[in-house]
Parts: structure tokens; sequence; C-alpha cells
């Protein structure tokens, strides 16, 4: 062997000896390709059984009583709206709503106060000017580390809507989002247009995202114990984003029946959509400063915006990245949404506590590792102009409009209610 091969074969073990069993050592690993290499965590793969099948739409599992009893308290209140299109995602032809909107379906006409009663306005914006709400949709993705680092530089915190899915095949990523200080909410478990599911499926997209990622998960603990489940949990959780901004009153109810609210967003920086359709960097890159102008233009004078961007791949991070510094410069604060609606407990632990506002802009300042948590949030922006034959396609995860100055896509997420 030639030294230089005894070289190359030293440092590929050095590359290869890191350590993926806790959230620290995963979170130090460099490399992408390494950090987005499977790994094996036993107290995730061991409870896989307890949970649905990853990447495919989530139903409540044969025998599991605990989740059957409180979907049976939550079915009661939810109306009888029919599901849209069949997972009109693929199928929509044919689908007929009516233009009144009735049933506030936010991808039809981007409601966002429910015409059913009882249910609380969804998460649009944040009550403080000249303030982002600021949050990445459809993580954890393996190959974060970089952009976690970066928000840790900044001290900044997010609000992070984690696809259940992802949180079983990256726990650790998942783990290091909440060590970090960012606010976790729910995304659903695989990333379907929620309106097109029956109601009890729609409960389980949410039920084991919300159990897995935030509840007896193994992001707030380091095991999963379903059999540990506190039965005092059901009306307090946290927020959702539904994907693609897909809620309508129907499903609303389902989430307020696990103490969830839901967040969409008023503006989308379409970053998701680069390479489809016709979307390029320079068009997410205008959105980025389309929305950049708007804080200085007075459009963020009585009330703050949520733009929609995400932790899906190195474009959408890097992205961020690119325009963290002017977005910072243009708005006087950016903070998770959670904090900006001062939701300081935003688990169902309560030994998990973020700041409030003020406490946030306070600590902003000083050095890192302010606050406790991250607060949950997420980014949305409203769009305007959808319809629901705009949806057709398995790509139309968003559907953007553009309007005079504003863009606007839309995403959904939710949040902790009470
Ligand atoms: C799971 O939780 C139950 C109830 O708290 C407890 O009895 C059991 O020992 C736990 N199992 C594990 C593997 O921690
Ligand atoms: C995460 O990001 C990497 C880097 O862009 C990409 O290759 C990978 O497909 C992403 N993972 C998912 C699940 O989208
Ligand atoms: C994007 O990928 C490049 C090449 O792997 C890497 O150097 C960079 O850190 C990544 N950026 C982000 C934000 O992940
Ligand atoms: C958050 O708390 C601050 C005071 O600390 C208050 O001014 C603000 O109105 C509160 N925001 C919300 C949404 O309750
Ligand atoms: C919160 O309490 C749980 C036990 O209920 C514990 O496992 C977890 O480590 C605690 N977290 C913090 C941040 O103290
Ligand atoms: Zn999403």
């Amino acid at each position: 062997m030639r030294p230089s091969a005894v070289l190359f074969a030293i440092l590929a073990l050095r590359c290869y000896a890191q350590d993926r069993t806790t959230e620290t050592g995963e979170g130090s690993i460099a490399d992408p390709q390494i950090e987005c290499s499977p790994y094996n965590y036993p107290p995730v793969a061991s409870q896989s059984a307890a949970f649905p099948t990853i990447w495919q739409p989530a139903s409540i599992l044969p025998g599991d009583s605990a989740a059957q009893n409180l979907w049976n308290t939550i079915a009661p209140s939810v109306p009888g709206i029919s599901p849209k299109a069949p997972q009109w995602t693929t199928n929509s032809a044919g689908f007929q709503y009516s233009p009144s909107d009735p049933d506030c379906w936010w991808s039809y006409k981007q409601c966002v106060t429910p015409k059913l009663s009882g249910l609380s306005p969804d998460i649009s914006n944040v009550p403080e000017p000249y303030t982002t709400g600021y949050g990445f949709d459809d993580g954890p993705n393996c190959s974060h580390n970089a952009f976690y680092d970066y928000l840790a530089s900044k001290n900044q915190k997010a609000t992070m809507y984690y696809i259940g899915s992802n949180v079983m095949d990256w726990p650790l990523e998942a783990q290091r989002g909440l060590a970090d200080g960012h606010e976790i909410c729910v995304h659903t478990w695989s990333h379907r247009y929620m309106t097109s599911f029956s109601s009890p499926d729609a409960f389980a997209e949410l039920y084991y995202s919300m159990y897995y990622l935030l509840y007896k998960a193994s992001v707030i603990h380091n095991t999963i114990n379903r059999s540990g489940r506190d039965p005092s949990c059901s009306p307090q959780l946290h927020a959702n984003i539904p994907p693609f901004g897909d809620v309508d009153d129907r499903i609303r109810a389902i989430a307020r029946g696990l103490g969830l609210q839901t967040i969409i967003w008023d503006y989308d920086s379409n970053d998701w959509r680069n390479g489809m359709g016709g979307i390029t960097k320079t068009q997410v890159d205008s959105n980025y400063e389309t929305f950049i102008n708007m804080a200085t233009d007075g459009t963020f004078s009585t009330h703050g915006g949520i733009m929609l961007t995400h932790e899906l791949n190195n474009f959408t991070m890097s992205e961020a990245v690119e325009f963290y510094d002017k977005l910072q410069g243009a708005f006087k604060y950016i903070v998770p949404v959670g904090v900006a609606y001062n939701k300081t407990q935003p688990y169902v632990e309560k030994n998990y506590t973020q700041p409030t506002f003020e406490q946030y802009i306070k600590g902003a300042a000083a050095a890192p590792g302010n606050g406790n948590i991250g607060s949950s949030g997420t980014g949305g922006a409203a769009g305007s102009g959808s319809t629901a034959s705009q949806k057709n396609g398995d790509t139309a995860r968003a559907l953007s409009w553009t309007y005079a100055g504003k863009l606007l896509a839309v995403t959904t997420a939710w949040t902790l209610l009470f």
C-alpha cells in the first residue's frame, strides 16, 4: 500500500467514525452525504410497529385502543363535511364545490375565519408590527446541520414544522431541532392533502405525528414509549400546519379536538417549487425580495407577516441563509411564531418553555442560548387565487399566485391551541 493510500484509508475511517447514536454526535457531522446515509436508532426502530408505515397515509392502527378511544371522543364534534376530491393532488377533475365556500376551505379562497362556530381563526400572520414569524416546513431534512449551525451562529430560533415520517427517518435530526431551541410543530404524518382524508384518517395523520414528534416522542424524550401516554394530554397539544394549506372546517375541528390550532401563511417564497413548473432561483429570490421590501414599505406597520419557507433540501436552506441578513436588516424582529403569540409552553410537557415576545427580543441581543425551546409556528403566506382545479398534479404542493406586489403562496401547519 502506498503511503497516500494509507492516509486515505485513515481519513476515510475518520470520516465514518461518527457518533450516530446521539443528537450531539449526529449534529456535528459536516458532510451532507454522511448526514444523509441512514442510521439505526434503536429507541425509534424498536417502536416502529406502534406507528403507521412511514410516507404512507395514516390510519388508526388496528388494536390501538388509546388512539381509537380518543378519536371516539373527538368524532361527535366533527362536522359532516365530505372529503374533498379524493387526493385531489392527482385527481380533482369533476370535483364540485360551492363558490360560497361553505367549509372555509383555505385551498379555495384562503379562508382563515372558520364558518363552523367554536373554531379559532387560523394563524396567518403575527400581531407584532415589523416582525416576521420565522418558520420552515417539511423537516427534519437529513442534511440540515449546516443550516442549523448557521441559525445557531445568529442566535436565531425558528418554528420547525416537522413531518412525522421524516422524524421516523431522522430522529436525531429532530432532536437537534428541539435541543437548538427551535419550536417544533406538527406537519402531519405523510404530507398529503388533508381535506382528502376520511375524518378518522385525518385524525391519525395528526395524532401519530403529534404523539411521535411532540409528546412522549423521541424528540422530546430520548425514547418512545406509547404505553406511557399521559391521558391528560388530549386537550393541549400544539400547532399544526396543513401541507399545502389544505384545511377546511372539518380538518380544523379534528385538529381542535387534539388541541391544535392551524397555522397558515400569508406569503409564499415558492422555494419548494424550485425547478418545477418553470420556477427558478431567480423567481424565488424575487419572492424573498418582495417580502423584504414589504417590511420597509409600510405593509407591516400594524402587524407582521409569515412567509412560507422550507427545510426541504439544500436549495431551500441555502436561500434562507442567503437572505437572512437582508431579512434581519428589513424587519425589526424575526421570531418563532409561538413566540410572537407569547406561547411560553408550546408542548404537552410543561417543563419545556420558550420566551415571551418581550423576553425573546431582549434576549436576542444577548448571547446564544436565550430562551429554552423554540416556538412553534409556521410559516406560510396565504396565497390568493388558487382554486381546486389548479391543484392537479403531484407536484402541485403549493399553488402560487402573484398579485401586484404581493406574492404569495401557501402552506399549512398546526400549533398548540391552549
Ligand atoms: C413505558 O411506560 C409505562 C408506563 O409509564 C412503564 O410502565 C413502562 O415500563 C415503560 N416502558 C419502557 C420500555 O420504558
Ligand atoms: C434533504 O436534502 C438533501 C440535500 O439537498 C436532499 O438530497 C434530500 O433529498 C432531502 N431529503 C428529503 C427527504 O427531501
Ligand atoms: C449546500 O450544499 C453545499 C455542498 O454540499 C454545502 O457546502 C452547503 O453547506 C449546503 N448549504 C446548506 C445551507 O445546507
Ligand atoms: C405578548 O406579550 C406582550 C407583553 O409582554 C403584549 O404586549 C402582547 O400583546 C402579547 N401578545 C399576544 C399576542 O398576546
Ligand atoms: C421534561 O420532563 C420529562 C419527563 O416528564 C423528561 O424526560 C425531560 O427530560 C424533561 N425535559 C427537560 C428539558 O427538563
Ligand atoms: Zn409541507
